[in-house]
């Protein structure tokens, strides 16, 4: 079996520079999808079909898929998805035995393996196989004729119907096996004297019914596994569809979701027992989240692992980041790429910290920078803390021993290191080293001036 895939239309509807196979449902491009349900199946062979857009898809699998093996053929002018086709032919084995070549459409995202799989059960060199369904929402899609004998012997675009046809509920899901020897031949009878003046892949319906093959319809009544995206509506119906999906799925194996609606999952959520999610919360990319972690509302976390134990409070924003057990963060804390920290540690409010590394029990509970840093045990980070890590052109490292104490609003000019039990007074700027158990003070000495007459306002100005 080889797959074809689709994708070179523009997708005029969604009003975008990008092709349409590439706008996202949760964060993977439909294109995506298409490709996963597809791997599911045993593909000898994967060919897409690109035309509009096609080095943004290139880039695309370049950068996010560069393991996978796909034959590309290129459409230059979309004439419709029968020419599409025919683009692919020059690259499909025509002679094996009994190869059926399964056609998908790129903007088709949701069809489930299992249902291709089914389809595809019961093809053979003498069958079309094509899924078809039942809805009243069969606007703008390909109706299904059948005959007397209730068999499939034509599909007809909705431009081309009558409004007797017009009526009919059975339409097209686009999905079709063709058994590869026969494809060729039947794309290269097809004509585009149709209202849309294009080379209709339905059209080989037709063909293959009067050539005396059969067609074997597997028909199914989920509208949302074979919805096409055709507008910005569309996607985001599917986007809120998947992402009930998910959800779902994260409360049958025992997540607490406060809101299963304000819940999004781009991406890969793991969860571990008793874990509580709160409203407006959206994970991407690859997520981990240990036994018993308390996710506030209004959180946004991006592949990153948070260990057992551990509260993210409100507002807060994590990024590539390890987070240990037992440790708090937030509200308003933002945990940029490189943050590991280690368990039982505090991160609280408006701190920010970056390429770093914070010791078991040490903390940094209000208004702080952190970046390139490596600090020990139980350290105590003061509120203000800025550690200054860059000099305008390098970045530079400051390393905290364990049981250091920044005392508040201090700055930390790297690459600077602060030993073991360090105390470092409120207001210093640490400029040069400061030794196990010192105290660094660096700040102008306080003088009161007795009697200080305080400014007045001119008068009569
Ligand atoms: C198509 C079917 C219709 C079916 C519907 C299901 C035809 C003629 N019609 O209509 O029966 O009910 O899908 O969603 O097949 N494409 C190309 N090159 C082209 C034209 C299209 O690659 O020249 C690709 C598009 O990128 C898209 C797919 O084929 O991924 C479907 O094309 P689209 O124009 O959306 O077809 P529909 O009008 O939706
Ligand atoms: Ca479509």
């Amino acid at each position: 079996m080889e797959v074809v895939i689709l994708a070179a239309g523009k997708g005029t509807r969604m009003f975008s520079k990008k092709p349409k196979v590439l706008h996202t449902i949760a964060g993977t491009p439909l294109i995506g999808h298409v490709l996963e349900s597809a791997l599911m199946l045993a593909a000898q062979k994967i060919h897409i079909v690109v035309g509009y857009g096609s080095d943004q898809i290139y880039t695309y699998f370049k950068e996010n898929r560069p393991q996978q093996n796909v034959i590309w053929s290129v459409q230059d002018e979309q004439l419709g998805t029968g020419h599409a086709v025919q683009q692919a032919c020059p690259n499909i084995d025509h002679d094996a035995t009994n190869n059926q070549v399964l056609i998908l459409y790129g903007d088709v995202p949701l069809i489930r393996p299992e249902t291709l799989a089914s389809l595809l059960s019961d093809a053979d060199d003498k069958t079309v196989s094509l899924l078809t369904l039942i809805t009243t929402k069969n606007r703008g899609l390909g109706r299904i004729l059948r005959n007397d004998s209730d068999e499939v012997i034509a599909i007809i675009e909705e431009k081309d119907a009558t409004d007797a046809q017009k009526k009919i509920t059975e339409v097209n899901s686009g999905i079709m096996a063709v058994p590869a020897s026969l494809l060729e031949p039947f794309l290269r009878r097809i004509e585009n004297k149709n209202k849309q003046s294009e080379y209709y892949l339905t059209d080989i319906i037709e063909l293959a019914v009067a050539d005396g093959y059969k067609i074997n319809a597997l028909t199914i009544d989920d509208e949302i596994e074979v919805q096409g995206i055709n507008d910005k509506t569309q996607l985001a119906l599917l986007e809120r569809h998947y992402q009930m999906e998910t959800v779902d799925r994260l409360a049958e194996e025992g997540v607490t979701l406060r809101d299963p609606r304000r819940v999004d999952v781009r991406g890969e959520l793991i969860c571990g027992e008793d874990v509580v999610i709160d409203a407006n919360v959206l994970f991407e990319g690859s997520v981990t989240l240990g036994n018993n972690v308390i996710i506030g509302p209004n959180v946004s976390i991006k592949d990153s692992t948070i260990g057992p134990d551990t509260k993210i409070l409100s507002g807060t924003i994590i990024e590539n980041s390890k987070v240990g057990s037992e440790t708090i963060i937030g509200p308003y804390a933002r945990l940029r790429p490189g943050t590991i920290l280690k368990n039982k540690v505090k991160v609280g409010n408006f701190v920010e910290t970056k390429k770093v590394v914070i010791g078991e029990g040490s903390k940094a509970s209000h208004l702080a920078y952190i970046g390139d840093a490596e600090i020990g045990e139980n350290c105590n980070i003061g509120a203000g803390t800025i550690f200054c890590n860059y000099d305008g052109a390098t970045k530079h490292k400051t390393i905290l021993g364990d049981n250091v104490f920044i005392g508040s609003n201090s700055t930390l000019v790297a690459p600077v290191t602060l030993s073991d039990n360090a105390f470092v007074a409120a207001g210093s700027t640490v400029t040069v080293e400061v030794p196990e158990g010192s105290l660094a003070v660096s700040r102008v000495k306080q003088r009161n001036i007795s009697g200080w007459k305080r400014p007045k306002k001119p008068s009569g100005g």
